[in-house]
């Protein structure tokens, strides 16, 4: 490694903040499912920025459009309308279910979920306690309001005396656990229909429709977490969509900028129209640089079979690992939708994914024992067929 890039490494781990280990080489430059460092190694990115780099990574129609709106406006605030604004709020409206016209735009997931929770809160104003309901193993980010209902005592213990403790959490896919917790006070569940940093669990088939009818029994918001699922990430636009369920709000972030930060939490006008003008706004949001990201993104989805490539390709390797895992007793279970996949070991994974980076692809961990793959939705049959030599070697 050349003086200039280990100075580099030595620059990052000495001033940031010590929250993240780092690695020993540098990414230069990303092409479609690609990564490379500075030597010119060669990555199958199925890390791909946490699930963000759907359409891959330099994608020609996505660079020419951010090039040509950061010469024309980067940033107004959200009071004046702008064409990339105006065009994304109803490309948002369109591309998720009808009833659900209306979006507060953000800067990340996390914020997606704040809003919403302020949301709920907002319709609910009369309620002198109120509660949320979420899920063992759910992951809904780390500001306050979001690590609130993020189940894993990790993240939540060093804070715990910030934290709400309005929020109840359910077991996942058991209908009977969610009615257990419901009382006067209850006024949303918060769901993500295929659970990401908790292990890459899908929902059971019944369950988020077993949750769309309690919500309407009980008069309760059904908030749909779609930060990692959206997108098609699961083979699907929303992962909502493989359950047949329209939520009341959904919250989405991570890929819809193109890694750009953006989050969106849409919902009806009827829910909208309880929040009061001024109760919730951020600065950066909604900035026409973004949205025309993300208009970039949507057109992309449109002409591009991005979708039907998660689908496919996700099936390909699920079969494949299902098979494998038949006469590999150290693979627990593998489960997934699209290329949204979590292989569950007997065994701590982080020496397995080391060595898969050794051999050319990168794999990320959800907790202590998954191997998670979230590469962009364009990776092609030989990649794929290499991720999965890999995966078999390791
Ligand atoms: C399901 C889900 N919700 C929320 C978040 C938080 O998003 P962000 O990291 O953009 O704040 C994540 C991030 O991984 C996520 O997977």
């Amino acid at each position: 490694m050349s003086e200039d890039y280990s100075k580099l490494i030595e620059l990052e781990r000495y001033y940031h903040s010590k929250l993240f280990p780092k690695r020993d080489y540098v990414i230069i430059k990303g092409k479609g499912a690609l990564l490379y460092d500075e030597k010119g190694n060669e990555y199958i990115d199925c890390i791909a920025g946490h699930g963000v780099m759907n359409i891959g990574h330099g994608h020609p129609k996505y660079i020419e459009k951010i090039k040509q709106q950061v010469e024309k406006l980067v940033m107004v605030p959200s009071g004046f309308p702008v064409e990339e604004r105006a065009k994304l709020l109803e490309n948002l409206a369109k591309i998720t279910p009808k009833s659900l016209t209306q979006s507060f735009l953000s800067n990340s997931g996390t914020e997606s979920i704040e809003a919403a929770i302020k949301l709920v809160l907002a319709v609910n104003r009369d309620k002198k306690n109120p509660e949320i309901i979420a899920f063992k193993r759910a992951f809904h980010g780390r500001t306050l309001g979001s690590l609130s209902m993020t189940h894993n005592i990790k993240y939540r213990k060093p804070f715990l005396s910030w934290l709400t403790q309005n929020v109840k959490y359910a077991s996942f896919g058991d209908i009977s656990s969610v009615k257990e917790l419901i009382n006067e006070n209850t006024i949303a569940i918060f769901l993500e229909c295929v659970q990401g940093e908790g292990g890459v669990y899908p929902a059971p088939q019944e369950f988020p429709k077993e949750l769309r009818e309690l919500c309407d029994e009980k008069d309760l918001i059904l908030v749909d977490d779609e930060i990692q699922t959206g997108f098609g990430r699961t083979g699907k636009m929303f992962a909502h969509e493989h359950y047949g369920i329209v939520p009341d709000v959904i919250c989405m972030a991570k890929a819809m900028a193109g890694g750009l930060p953006m989050g969106a939490t849409i919902a009806s006008e009827d829910l909208y129209n309880k929040f009061k003008i001024g109760e919730n706004y951020t600065t950066f949001g909604g900035n026409p640089f973004v949205c025309a990201a993300a208009n970039a993104v949507i057109d992309i989805f449109r002409t591009e079979p991005l979708v039907e490539n998660s689908a496919r390709q996700g099936e390909k390797i699920m079969l494949s690992m299902k098979k494998f895992a038949e006469e590999n007793k150290l693979i627990r279970e593998i489960r997934g939708k699209g290329l949204m996949i979590g292989c569950d070991y007997r065994k701590r994974v982080k020496e397995m994914i080391s060595k898969a980076e050794k051999m050319g692809v990168l794999f990320l961990n959800a907790g202590l024992t998954v191997i998670r793959l979230l590469p962009p939705l364009i990776v092609n049959d030989s990649q794929v067929k290499r991720v999965l030599e890999v995966l078999h070697e390791i």
